[in-house]
């Protein structure tokens, strides 16, 4: 392959291939194009556009603002920055939940106006027939089980899911429902390694783990926890690779210094 010849296009496909060949799924949430571009040049297998952007993007306390409006704006944004990356966007809070026709045409949008290759949906068997007939119409879903954050007013805590036998058993249930419904891969939040586990080697398509242990096909994190933008947000399941809060505050400083003391900007940046 020549330095600059286009790298191959990750697909729902060669997403699902991953659970025959074992290797492992990596991927990432991004909101606008620079990130985008950056994680899709470092060889990110998945990018997701998710609604965690109403938490870390509009400073909301949970996922149920963001509209179908703001995931399309952004969706838009991160996939200029996307040659091989897989793009996905979650649908929002009731954009999918009410009708299924409601569902089929906000789906719809966000595919025909944003270039997504899959969308992504929160909840098994509740939301079975909206899973069917948008992938019936050609739409990629990718589910998502366990702690599933549209549903925080439900739980009422962001604690693990799936540690009693009765919710075990649901939701690997909906993992075979959501399968036989046509999904290509399952998000699993917030379980039990050994729950992901029975799931992952329940279904035939490639689970894909946010703190739900190493057994699932793949794993996802929300970038700017896995790059330690917010100094507090620290639950255990993120591995934070940098503590980018301080490096940038302290750049902030020095700028400001710079600026204070006259020092910014020089010579070389002046005309
Ligand atoms: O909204 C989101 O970021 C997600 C994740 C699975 C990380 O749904």
């Amino acid at each position: 392959m020549t330095a600059d010849a286009a790298p191959r296009k990750q697909t729902t496909l060669s997403i699902r291939e991953r659970k025959q060949s074992g290797e492992k799924i990596a991927a990432l949430t991004a909101y606008d194009y620079t990130t985008a571009a950056l994680l899709d040049e470092s060889g990110i297998d998945v990018i997701l556009v998710g609604d965690s952007l109403s938490n870390v993007f509009q400073g909301n306390e949970t996922t149920l603002p963001v509209t179908v409006d703001e995931m399309i704006y952004h969706t838009k944004a991160v996939q200029k920055g996307i040659r091989r990356s897989l793009l996905v966007t979650d649908m929002p809070f009731l954009s999918y939940q009410v009708t299924v026709e409601d569902a089929v045409r906000n789906c719809g949008r966000v595919m025909k106006e944003t270039r997504a290759d899959a969308v992504k949906l929160e909840g098994g068997s509740a939301i079975i027939e909206v899973v069917q007939r948008v992938t019936e119409i050609g739409i990629p879903v990718m589910g998502h089980l366990g702690l599933t954050p549209q549903s925080i007013n439900v739980f009422g805590t962001y604690k693990v899911r799936g540690t009693q036998p009765e919710e075990q058993q649901k939701i690997i249930e909906d993992a075979k429902c959501l399968e036989d419904a046509g999904v290509f891969s399952i998000v699993l939040e917030k379980i039990p390694t050994s729950l992901a586990r029975e799931v992952t080697e329940s279904v035939s398509v490639p689970t894909i783990g946010i703190g739900a242990g190493p057994h699932c096909d793949g794993q996802i994190l929300v970038v700017n926890d896995m790059l330690g933008l917010n100094e507090h947000f620290r639950p255990r399941f993120v591995r934070r690779y940098a503590e980018l809060n301080r490096s940038i505050r302290d750049y902030v400083k020095l700028y400001i210094d710079d600026v204070k003391q006259v020092r910014f900007p020089g010579k070389n940046e002046s005309y």
